[in-house]
């Protein structure tokens, strides 16, 4: 068995070990996308050092040392028995917005998030629909006496950068994971879902993506729908208003739960898939695998194939402009994902494209779908609120390509 901080995985080619040295490699398949990790390393003086590569990640090093296999992991405490809970009334369109994670990763801080919260405003990035500004991974610190969250010397003051960032007219958000650290090894929830939503509410967090990681180490995968009803719940209790955002890569079949109408389940966004990368065919295989889940998305419950990487400069322009009208037909969240205080004028007028952004925001919310494909094209359309239909027409090749087709309206 392969421990990723996605899950357990089987070792699928069987695994090699001659004296110290061991290889192996584990897939994991999301919508989509087969990401397949390759491990490989020695066990020394008691510790096995693993060379971690592929599986949609940059290259890394694991460390396992004899004997500390199970210690350190908290007794388990049962999430609550599956019931209905109530719609939040949220996110009736895609939510849009920023996030910190795809550009700065562990090198935001409150300076850099009120420069965002300045430049959404003075970018026209507002005035295009963008609402939250979204702190990501590595705010925390550990927990004070009472067990409250507390946060490191990055984020200095919450509450006064929520106060600053709607005073901008805008909303901001927050991260945390079920289990008790975070994929980026901060302090997470575990245990801590009522204290921690109360203590969001009073900073005045507007949004909540909720990152399952390593939650595998306590829960199985039939307890996540639960160990989000959990936070869910305490969400609502909290008396504010908090959009809930599923961080779980569309693993346990998470549409079919995460969008029951009636009962909230617990999130307004879901995510389909692993991350994406700033390259061609991480965004292009997520954003064009997404056509079987277009009935699950709807008003208030959405699917969320990942943030935006338009600006990062891994890509082309015209390259970012078919990521934007891919995400606008799927209805995602536009949640940009480039240090928009420094973007250039093709990111810009991509992001706030206001065409593209009137059908990602339709208020059918009918997600878009493919019609034909045929080589290196596709056709999606999508049918808006108005009776009418929105076609996108995709060509991933190179060369120019007369693209023909029914479109079956
Ligand atoms: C996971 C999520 C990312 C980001 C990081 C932060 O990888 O999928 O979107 O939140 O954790 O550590």
């Amino acid at each position: 068995m392969g421990q990723h901080g996605y899950n357990s995985r089987p070792v699928d080619d069987g695994g090699v070990a001659q004296g110290t040295h061991v290889r192996f490699s584990t897939t994991f398949a999301a919508r989509g996308q087969t990401l397949t990790t390759t491990c490989e390393g020695d066990i020394l003086n008691g510790e096995l050092r693993l060379k971690m590569a592929g599986g949609g990640r940059g290259p890394a090093e694991i460390v396992a040392k004899k004997g500390a296999d199970d210690a350190g992991l908290p007794k388990r405490i049962d999430p609550p028995a599956l019931r209905n809970v109530k719609y939040n009334g949220l996110a009736k369109s895609p939510p849009m917005g920023w996030n910190s994670w795809n550009h700065f990763k562990g090198q935001i801080d409150d300076a850099g998030v009120r420069g965002i919260a300045d430049a959404m405003v003075s970018s026209g990035m507002k005035d295009a629909g963008y609402q939250f500004v979204n702190i990501d991974d590595t705010w925390e610190s550990g927990r004070d006496a009472s067990g409250n969250i507390t946060t490191n010397k990055r984020f200095p003051d919450m509450k006064a950068l929520a106060d600053y960032v709607h005073n901008k007219g805008l909303k901001i958000g927050l991260y945390s994971s079920p289990d008790p650290k975070t994929c980026a090894g901060y302090e997470g929830s575990y245990g801590h879902e009522m204290q921690g939503a109360k203590q969001y509410a009073a900073w005045g967090f507007d949004y909540l993506k909720y990152d399952w990681w390593s939650a595998s180490a306590v829960y199985q995968d039939a307890d996540m729908h639960a160990v989000y009803q959990k936070m869910g719940d305490a969400l609502l209790a909290s008396g504010r208003a908090i959009v809930f955002s599923l961080c779980q890569y569309g693993r346990a079949n998470v549409q079919e739960w995460g969008s029951t109408v009636d009962c909230n389940l617990d999130g307004n966004l879901w995510r389909t898939t692993g991350d994406i990368s700033d390259n061609w065919r991480s965004m292009s295989t997520i954003g064009f695998g997404q056509n079987d889940l277009a009935t699950w998305a709807a008003p208030g419950h959405w699917n969320d194939p990942d943030m935006l990487e338009i600006g990062n400069g891994g890509i082309t322009a015209v390259e970012y402009r078919t990521h934007m009208s891919l995400w606008s037909m799927l209805a995602a969240p536009l949640l940009a994902g480039n240090d928009i205080r420094s973007m250039n004028d093709d990111t810009k007028e991509i992001l706030t494209n206001r065409e593209a952004i009137a059908v990602d925001q339709d208020q059918a919310g009918h997600q878009g779908h493919r019609v034909s494909q045929s080589g290196e094209t596709e056709t999606w359309i999508r049918e808006l609120a108005d009776g009418g239909v929105a076609v996108a027409l995709f060509n991933k090749g190179d060369p120019a390509v007369a693209i023909f087709g029914r479109i079956g309206i």
